[in-house]
């Protein structure tokens, strides 16, 4: 999960002061000529008079010996530094800051040599002070301020601090290296106040990626002001007040503030409690942040863009980039994750004559996914086969992006990537294949056409009951299985897709090898236990499934099955990577799933956003409708739940365990085929001695849609009484009542989203109608969530009526 605290925190956690008991000199605030601190000395810092702020040493944690010159939140547990000296910063032990009339203060190594002093200074000082608000000022004889840690800032700016024409604050490397970072605030000549990154080590600044848009030339801004209050503004030439900080401020009384330009590009403005006891909250809250999306605005021509090379940014819930390497790459420095990712293959046109393309490289498709500035040609009027063909055939192609039927050919290195769910593009990435087992693909073609006609087991009656009595009797309901598998004709188009998509053929020991025998556990399922492994010669994270050992089919049967399955291919569906059938031991390796399953991202305690949330239901509406309608071999579910539903690293939604009900009963007499299902989502024709068709799996789907509408589980009897704790029920009343805040829980961003909002619900009554026939296809579903066929008002889904 998201962790919304952790990304706030800018790492400084990792630095604490030393203040041993005499360390700190005395409490007015004043510090007198010839004054001095010391690195790890009795004295090492000055205090503000409220105590609020130190200025002096701090210690590094994780290097003893090391020692930041600057300014800190002295009362906060993590000591937040929000100033540092700009050169020579960290300095070693025994290392001395001294204040001096004529050179204001110096700062010597232990040896004596200077190392940096506040330069510059005009006139005589005569002493210092370090002030509550955060400034460190020196003063001469006139009371006149010569020179202010305000006026020389590093990262951070601070309640009453301005910024004048001219002003520049630059972000760090990282939060525990306070050399000068890739990001600039700039308050230009023009009265604009813009962000930029800069191509280290040397100053080339480029493009804007954020502008305040206040260069009016008949009324420019000429000021930025950080208030007492909190608020960020420019002051434009006639005092006109131009406000930048959005969201509700908090008493500066009870709060402190910050903002800061952050090693990530966000220049963000934050509020923390001064209340620090057990009860109070220990971490900095974002209040305010520019620019709205750094993954999108930070495109720059002659950079790499706010994650560096090869790389893809996606922003997180808390509008900070987070960076990934593309599949079949790694970071070139493990250290320095801004230096970007290498490709872990070579690619070369010298090498690649040797054999033919086909047999080296295979495709990662990526949706949404682009890299904006790394186009060499453009290929127009190209399907996606094309494409890929086009870049598999040319040695220099390293990406294609397939958009609006035109073909974009990119060579390395990839500049600017980033998540865009609006290009509507889909990228493949050409990487090297590992070494592949041969493709078991063709020798059980044979076994699958002769089953071609439809295979229906009807279930057999379990229980009597009307389904909806099964959710009030949670207790024993035995998980069954059955399945429908329909066998159309292999086309000749997946007969070309599988030559890039070999499904291997794994040993138990590599299996052993990968899962570090079986170590750690993912969770289990009605088919057996899923660990997590990384394969060894391609160093590809999977999720290794070990079946149930009560496998009895014939070997041949397995292959056969597990070739379908791994042959069936989308953005919706977790991918089957490989098989183990060795002896006993049977295993499927699936592509492994970095955000978990939707159970997890919906009834955690950070409910997803709105927007968030649909978009999972789209996903899981298309990998449903491609299983019924679209791929080669209609496969049903019949186990559609979130925890079935897994979330890729964009979040976006993938059905697993699709095509194992058929694996499953194989092994199964037919006499003994009992409900397959998890109850909360069963349809009730499993109840009913009715045909199974597809509509099972859209009635789930209709429980899934509720959930993932409301963020709840579909039974929760401690939902607060009777009338919530089936969540089919209580949603109908709401949407009858015309409650549907109370569904979302006053959710902001769903309620302004009123009509889909509506739309959604409405669907979702349509897919859970107890009789099969009124139910939608997942086509029709498909088509009234996007809002391209009208909903109409849906019957009441229970033919008892409501009971609330
Ligand atoms: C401390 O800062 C406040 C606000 O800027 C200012 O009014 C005050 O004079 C400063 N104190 C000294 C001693 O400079
Ligand atoms: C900080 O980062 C820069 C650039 O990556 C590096 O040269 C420098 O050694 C680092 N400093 C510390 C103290 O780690
Ligand atoms: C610039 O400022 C003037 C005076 O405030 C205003 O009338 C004018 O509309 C502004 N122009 C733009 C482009 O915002
Ligand atoms: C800070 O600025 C806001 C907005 O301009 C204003 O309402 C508030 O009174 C100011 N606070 C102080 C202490 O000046
Ligand atoms: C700090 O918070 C705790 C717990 O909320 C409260 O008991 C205490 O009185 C607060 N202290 C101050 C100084 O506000
Ligand atoms: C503390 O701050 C974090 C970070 O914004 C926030 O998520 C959390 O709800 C806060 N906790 C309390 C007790 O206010
Ligand atoms: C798609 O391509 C067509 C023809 O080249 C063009 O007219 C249209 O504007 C493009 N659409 C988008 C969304 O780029």
């Amino acid at each position: 999960m998201l962790s919304a605290m952790a990304s706030f925190l800018p790492c400084i956690l990792i630095i604490i002061s030393q203040l041993a008991n005499l360390s700190v000199a005395q409490n007015s605030g004043r510090v007198n000529l010839g004054q001095s601190l010391t690195a790890g000395g009795k004295i090492s810092s000055w205090l503000s008079p409220s105590g609020d702020f130190a200025f002096g040493f701090q210690q590094f944690l994780d290097k003893q010996d090391l020692f930041l010159l600057g300014i800190w939140f002295e009362k906060l547990p993590d000591k937040t530094v929000v100033w540092y000296a700009d050169k020579n910063n960290p300095v070693s032990k025994g290392s001395k800051l001294t204040l001096t009339a004529d050179g204001g203060l110096l700062l010597n190594d232990p040896q004596g040599g200077q190392l940096w002093n506040t330069d510059p200074i005009v006139g005589q000082v005569d002493f210092a002070f370090m002030n509550d608000t955060g400034n460190f000022v020196l003063q001469n004889k006139n009371s006149e301020n010569i020179w202010e840690s305000f006026k020389h800032p590093s990262d951070t700016l601070l309640p009453t601090q301005t910024m004048e024409i001219g002003d520049v604050i630059s972000s760090r490397q990282s939060g525990t290296n306070f050399s000068r970072g890739r990001f600039q605030l700039r308050f230009l000549p023009n009265g604009n106040l813009v962000l930029n990154s800069i191509n280290l080590p040397s100053e080339y600044t480029n493009e804007h990626y954020y502008e305040s848009g206040t260069s009016n030339i008949s009324n420019p801004g000429k000021r930025l002001v950080f208030n007492d209050s909190g608020n960020i503004f420019i002051q434009r030439q006639n005092d006109q007040i131009f406000t930048l900080t959005e969201g509700k401020l908090v008493s500066t009384k009870d709060y402190y503030y910050r903002a800061t330009l952050n090693s990530d590009g966000v220049f963000t403005e934050y509020y923390h409690s001064k209340n620090t006891s057990s009860g109070g909250n220990k971490s900095w809250t974002a209040l305010w942040s520019v620019p709205e999306d750094i993954c999108i605005a930070s495109f720059v021509y002659k950079s790499s863009g706010a994650c560096g090379f090869n790389r893809i940014c996606r922003l997180n819930a808390d509008k900070r980039p987070v960076c990934e390497c593309p599949r079949g790459f790694t970071l070139l420095d493990a250290n320095d994750e801004y230096r970007g990712c290498k490709p872990d293959f070579i690619q070369d046109c010298q090498l690649d004559t040797e054999s033919s393309p086909e047999e080296l490289y295979v495709f990662q498709e990526i949706t949404g996914v682009d890299w904006p500035t790394s186009d060499y040609e453009a290929l127009q009027a190209y399907d996606e086969d094309k494409c890929k063909d086009s870049c598999l055939h040319d040695c220099m192609c390293a990406v294609v992006i397939m958009r609006n039927n035109t073909c974009w050919k990119k060579k390395l290195p990839l500049s600017n990537g980033k998540v865009d769910n609006n290009v509507g593009a889909k990228a493949f990435i050409k990487i090297r294949k590992p070494n592949v087992v041969p493709d078991q693909h063709s020798a059980s073609s044979s076994s699958q056409t002769k089953n071609q006609n439809a295979l229906i087991i009807g279930g057999s009656v379990l229980l009597g009951f009307s389904v909806f009595i099964n959710f009030l009797l949670l207790g024993a309901m035995g998980m069954g299985f059955l399945f429908i598998y329909r066998e159309k004709s292999i086309s000749t188009r997946q007969d070309k897709d599988v030559s890039r998509f070999n499904l291997r053929c794994f040993s138990y020991k590599d299996l052993v090898d990968a899962t570090e025998v079986f170590k750690e556990e993912l969770g289990r399922g009605s088919f057996g236990i899923v660990y997590k492994g990384v394969l060894k010669d391609t160093y590809e994270p999977v999720a290794v499934k070990k079946l149930d050992r009560n496998f009895r089919d014939s070997e041949k049967e397995f292959k056969a099955e597990v070739n379908v399955i791994g042959h069936i291919h989308h953005k919706n569906l977790v991918r089957l990577v490989g098989y183990c059938d060795e002896g006993l031991q049977r295993l499927l390796v699936y592509e492994f799933m970095s955000n978990g399953t939707l159970a997890g991202f919906l009834f955690d305690d950070m409910k997803p956003s709105w927007s968030q949330r649909t978009q999972i239901a789209f996903g899981v509406a298309r990998g449903l409708l491609y299983l019924h309608e679209e791929c080669s071999t209609q496969i049903i579910h019949c186990d559609i739940k979130p925890q079935n539903i897994l979330l890729d690293e964009f979040y976006n939604a993938r059905i697993s365990d699709f095509g194992l009900a058929k694996l499953l009963m194989m092994e199964q007499s037919q006499t003994n085929t009992a409900i397959r299902g998890t109850k909360g989502y069963v349809a009730p024709e499993w109840f009913r001695n009715m045909p199974i068709t597809v509509k099972v799996d859209v009635y789930s789907f209709g429980e899934l849609l509720l959930e993932i509408i409301c963020c709840r589980r579909s039974v929760d009897l401690e939902m607060g009484g009777e009338e919530k704790a089936i969540l089919a029920y209580w949603a109908y009343d709401c949407y009858r009542e015309g409650t549907l805040d109370a569904l979302v829980g006053n959710d902001k961003e769903a309620m302004n989203d009123m009509k889909n909002l509506e739309r959604f619900l409405m669907v979702a009554f349509w897919c859970i109608q107890e009789d099969p026939s009124l139910r939608p296809t997942m086509k029709k579903v498909m088509l009234m969530l996007e809002g391209i066929v009208q909903v109409s008002v849906p019957p009441s889904p229970f033919l008892f009526g409501s009971i609330c």
